[in-house]
């Protein structure tokens, strides 16, 4: 039996880069995907959010304050405007002239590679702009490479009912009430969770593997920390410096 989709028993623990690969280039650009896509690791993990003009577009944050040129919110600017922003310049100088991709870009770089992504849809979606997502992943060929997250009930709701060939996972900052039920409630195959739930739960790892559901973890950075995750049981940990798990993987 599979956790979730994820991992056999038995298997290694996935790895997935964190808004790409953002210890080596600026978080959810190409640069960082690219970079990301050309690891060994399995997964991918990027954040999505709509702009004005209903184009989902990756980038992290509400504004595009910290990782642009820019100010506003991004669901106040419409694509155009997003897209003639720097979104290389505050991480180095050598990045300068990265933009914000759009999904649709993402995908195409995605398909090129053999690799999935956990896609995160930032805030609440409605159906009609999960809809859309689900066909730019069919038009792109991508639906079985991809899980798409969420923190919000309602936008696993919609993924479940506007997405429903498309895997999804539960993230959760804080315990759920009932983890197993809640992740089965949305058809969800996993739970992505930090550390904090993790170290004060210690049965959590096992009741979800035992009804065939997965646990990552999010974000790890440290050795001990990956050691610490592993030991509990993860099928896999979102790090934000990708090549260093898998070199430390590789010696452990
Ligand atoms: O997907 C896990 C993790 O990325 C959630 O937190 O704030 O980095 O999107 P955040
Ligand atoms: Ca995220």
């Amino acid at each position: 039996t599979m956790f979730g989709t994820l991992r056999a028993p038995g298997e290694p623990a996935l790895i997935a880069g964190h808004r790409g690969d953002r210890s080596t280039a600026p978080e959810n650009t190409i640069a960082a995907l690219t970079a990301a896509l050309a690891g060994p690791m399995v997964f991918v993990e990027t954040d999505v959010r709509l702009t004005s003009d209903g184009v989902p577009v990756l980038i992290h944050d509400e504004t595009v304050d910290r990782t642009t040129n820019g100010t506003g919110r991004v669901d106040e600017m419409t694509f155009a405007e997003l897209r003639s922003l720097d979104a290389g310049s505050w991480f180095s100088s050598v990045h300068s002239g990265e933009h914000i991709p759009s999904l649709e870009e993402f995908l195409d770089l995605l398909a090129e590679s053999r690799k999935k992504a956990m896609i995160e849809l930032k805030g609440v979606w409605s159906p009609e702009a999960v809809s859309l997502v689900d066909s730019l992943l069919a038009e792109s060929g991508m639906r079985s490479r991809v899980v798409l997250a969420s923190f919000e009930p309602e936008t696993l709701a919609a993924a479940q009912s506007h997405a429903p060939s498309v895997e999804r996972a539960i993230l959760g900052r804080e315990m759920l009430t009932d983890p197993v039920a809640e992740v089965s409630a949305v058809g969800a195959i996993a739970l992505i969770t930090n550390a904090k739930v993790l170290a004060a739960n210690p049965g959590l790892v096992d009741s979800l593997h035992d009804v065939g559901l997965g646990v990552l973890i999010y974000t790890l950075n440290e050795e001990q920390s990956w050691a610490e995750a592993l030991a509990m049981g993860v099928d896999g940990i979102i790090t934000d410096t990708p090549s260093s798990l898998d070199g430390w993987l590789a010696d452990t």
